[in-house]
């Protein structure tokens, strides 16, 4: 052991030294990492409940993304998007099957589809219309006109000036859209669960409302699933609970299993908008990532992730309603299959620290929301664990 603290204190003075200091880290080095369970360099075990903040909704490591990348490694593991290859076209058809019939773009992130999203709106509106409006409290990526259509200010501050063109409305607020909407708007973007802004999840009324309005005023509807899609509401996509369809999706995090990998799909009817030469992206859909992704849909699939998702999604819920009557700093819990937030009347850092020194990783949002993400293949005994840790650290605070 004593030569692993050796190590990490190298570690930790490496990164001081030679990693540009854009993240607030705990002083943890992770070695492994197996379905819900991470392992740290001096063996110990923690129970992920918020794997790659959304990245691994199979689980890390899941054993169908490991053979897909075990079997394609090996064959080819790049070519530039001017030449075909079997898996981006298996990996387009898989989206589209359980999507909508459309197109996808392959990137490389969450922020590059809505990069995408954004220069598509554009692409459409043809120089007449450009305004996309987008939510307060959304989280769309950290590239400039991602950022720029994130609405919370703090992300934007010091890289002014911002590309125009963004208006910034209440969640949840159809009339507050009603009056923003002018002859220049061309498309609307949203989360249908915000994620990073707290697990605030659309009403039905809203997001019908929202899709009729777009029909009405020829507006595009674009839902930003990067932490919505790949079952981690319980449907394989967020907009299914709604019973309606964007004209835009994008996708990113868990779609590669781990491996970066990012998707804008478009509808058919629109899809021509983008020719040739307008948009592309160099690693974007490579026969590795593609492959893995492949991987991900066949692993969500024969696990019955998605089921298992809307019953512990439930499960979890009901279990953290009792522990909210039991503790009034709970002012409120909410989400949508395993996407849980619990809101506290205080700021959460304390508590997530002390579920991190037992064992099990949480993530604290905007201050003072907790939120819950584990693998869709979470079990009832490990969410007992993570919930009991949880209630000791409540209690500890209190105290
Ligand atoms: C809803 C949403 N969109 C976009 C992004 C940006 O994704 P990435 O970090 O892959 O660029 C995130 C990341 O958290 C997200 O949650």
């Amino acid at each position: 052991m004593e030569n692993d603290q050796v190590k990490k204190s190298e570690i930790f003075k490496n990164y001081d030294k030679y990693i540009l200091s854009t993240y607030t880290r705990t002083p943890a080095v992770f070695v492994k990492g197996k379905g819900m369970v991470l392992t740290d360099v001096d063996g110990k075990k923690y129970l992920d409940f918020f794997p790659g903040w959304g990245v691994n909704n199979v689980g890390h490591c899941h054993p169908k993304v490991m053979a897909a990348v075990r079997d394609q490694i090996g064959k080819l593991i790049h070519i530039p998007n001017n030449f075909y290859h079997v898996n981006q076209a298996k990996l387009a058809k898989e989206i589209i099957r359980h999507s909508f019939p459309g197109r996808v773009f392959f990137g490389n992130s969450g922020a590059e589809g809505c990069e995408g999203a954004i220069k598509f709106s554009r692409i459409y509106g043809q120089g007449k219309r450009y305004e996309i409006i987008t939510m307060k409290r959304s989280f769309h990526g950290r590239t400039i006109g991602a950022m720029t259509a994130t609405g919370q200010p703090a992300y934007q501050k010091g890289f002014e000036p911002l590309p125009t063109g963004f208006k910034y409305l209440p969640f949840n607020d159809i009339d507050a859209v009603k009056s923003a909407v002018t002859d220049k708007t061309v498309a609307i973007m949203l989360e249908p669960v915000q994620g990073e802004g707290g697990v605030n999840v659309a009403d039905k009324e809203y997001i019908k409302s929202l899709r009729s309005l777009c029909d009405e005023r020829d507006i595009l509807l674009i839902f930003d699933e990067v932490q919505t899609g790949m079952g981690r509401t319980g449907e394989m996509f967020a907009f299914k609970h709604y019973g309606v369809r964007p004209d835009i999706m994008v996708l990113a995090k868990a779609l590669g299993g781990g491996l970066p990998i990012g998707a804008l799909v478009v509808k058919e009817s629109i899809a021509d908008y983008f020719k040739p030469g307008m948009h592309a992206s160099t690693f974007g859909g490579s026969p590795l990532v593609t492959k893995a992704a492949l991987g991900v849909f066949s692993a969500i699939k024969s696990d019955n992730m998605l089921k298992n998702t809307r019953v512990m999604g439930r499960y979890i819920m009901d279990k953290l309603q009792e522990l909210k009557k039991d503790f009034a700093m709970i002012t409120d819990v909410r989400g949508l299959g395993l996407m849980i937030g619990i809101e506290l009347d205080r700021p959460g850092k304390d508590i997530i620290d002390y579920c991190f020194e037992h064992g099990v990783i949480i993530n604290c949002t905007q201050g003072n929301i907790l939120r819950f993400m584990p693998a869709l293949n979470v079990t009832k005994k490990q969410a007992d664990k993570a919930l009991y840790t949880l209630r000791r650290a409540l209690t500890e605070v209190t105290e």
